[in-house]
């Protein structure tokens, strides 16, 4: 619960390896100026498995295994985002999954800044307060 009353919730922020180094400054800034807190951030780096893991829900896809392999490529950067409405707040900013649309349609968010295309979009964000328990479950196994 915030200072206003208003009732806070968490969610997770992961910055995914070919931005990890570079962008962490601007990003905290970014989330930060709006509105959102910054709860604890982690370094870690998944293997295959945990990559798999993290991302269960689209073994069936044809993209997966890039997926996997992509965010197994070197560490991620785990943020713990809170704030009132922080999963639908925190999508926003990220921004579109692949990131030529976000320049298009919302050229402010994150994956417009430093996306790179449709798998390298360097940001995943929590999309439900379900995959947000998980996620951040998951993490904080680690
Ligand atoms: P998805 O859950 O659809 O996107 P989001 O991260 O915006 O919730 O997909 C998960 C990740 O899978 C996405 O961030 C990047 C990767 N991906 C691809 O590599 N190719 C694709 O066509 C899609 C839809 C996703
Ligand atoms: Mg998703």
């Amino acid at each position: 619960r915030g200072t206003d009353g208003v009732t806070s919730e968490d969610t997770l922020l992961l910055m995914k390896p070919n931005i990890v180094g570079r962008a962490e400054m601007d990003v905290q800034r970014i989330v930060t100026e709006s509105g959102l807190r910054v709860i604890l951030t982690r370094t870690l780096q998944m293997d295959k498995m945990q990559a798999s893991q993290f991302y269960t829900e689209h073994q069936e896809r044809s993209f997966f295994a890039e997926l996997v392999d992509y965010v197994s490529s070197g560490p991620v950067v785990a943020m713990l985002i809170s704030g009132p409405d922080a999963i639908r707040h925190l999508r926003k900013i990220v921004g579109p999954t692949d990131p030529a649309i976000a320049r298009l349609e919302h050229p402010n968010s994150l994956r417009a800044l430093f996306g790179v295309d449709k798998t390298m979009n360097s940001f995943h964000a929590s999309d439900s307060h379900e995959s947000a328990s998980r996620e951040i479950h998951f993490i904080n196994s680690y």
